[in-house]
């Protein structure tokens, strides 16, 4: 059950939500006057708030020298590849926008997985100055999340070990629970939830069983992730909301 506050913003349709979203992403940006951490997600649901950070009127309000884009979980397939997360963000707005050394892909493309998620770790604690997370310093300004239909949020799993792990920031995963079944690397809860702000997109009538599932309160990955420190916020579209939980 989950026990800690989260806020549901109800939105109208894909559109608005993208919208809200871009909103949310360039005031937490406007809070930060210095360096700011940015974790995507990937995932059909952040497309079109990519979408908007690369254009006017938001590509003008984002700080591009002074922020830093990263992926909470990306497929372990070449960046080539249609699957990978952060190729498709930077596809969409990074290549265009951002500068190239702000820009962290995971290492889809080393030996393992698991040599990945090692990688990405040591970029990340090098980014942070520090290898161990102090909780009033998050490690992200925000955190953007999707939900999978079993309740999955980056790749970590239900039921998978994965979910409980605390000791690492990052991991990887051999193999997913759902489509497409490629091996995984993934943020870890304690790292996701090192944010200022951690942002959930739901849109879509798909959405609305697992978001039932979630709203009961059920032991799903994504009842369990939240910012530590800062601001759980789920924007949903009204098509992914169960009927009592719309207005
Ligand atoms: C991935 C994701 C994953 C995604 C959810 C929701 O690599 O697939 O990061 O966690 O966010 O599965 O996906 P949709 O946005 O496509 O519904």
């Amino acid at each position: 059950m989950a026990t800690f506050h989260r806020e549901i913003i109800e939105v109208a349709d894909a559109a608005a939500l993208a919208r809200a979203a871009a909103e949310r992403v360039i005031a937490r940006m406007e809070s930060n006057p210095g360096r700011i951490a940015i974790c995507l997600t990937g995932g059909s649901s952040p497309k079109q708030l990519y979408e908007l950070l690369g254009q006017e009127p938001y590509k003008n309000q984002v700080p591009w020298d002074r922020v830093h884009w990263f992926i909470g979980d990306d497929r372990f397939v070449k960046a080539a590849d249609p699957l990978n997360n952060m190729s498709m963000a930077r596809r969409i707005f990074l290549d265009r926008c951002a500068p190239a050394v702000n820009i962290h892909p995971i290492a889809t493309e080393s030996h393992s997985p698991y040599e990945a998620a090692h990688l990405y770790e040591t970029e990340l604690k090098t980014f942070y100055g520090a290898t161990v997370l102090d909780p009033p310093q998050p490690l992200f300004d925000l955190v953007l999340l999707g939900v999978g239909p079993d309740g999955h949020i980056a790749s970590l799993f239900p039921g998978y070990p994965a979910v409980n792990v605390t000791d690492q920031w990052v991991v990887g995963v051999s193999e997913a629970h759902v489509a497409p079944f490629v091996p995984r690397v993934s943020l870890t809860l304690p790292a996701l939830g090192s944010c200022h702000e951690m942002l959930f997109e739901l849109s879509g009538a798909d959405k609305r069983a697992i978001l039932t599932r979630v709203l009961t309160g059920e032991d799903l990955p994504a009842n369990r992730a939240r910012a530590y420190e800062g601001e759980t916020v789920w924007l949903c579209d009204s098509a992914a909301l169960p009927e009592n939980y719309r207005d």
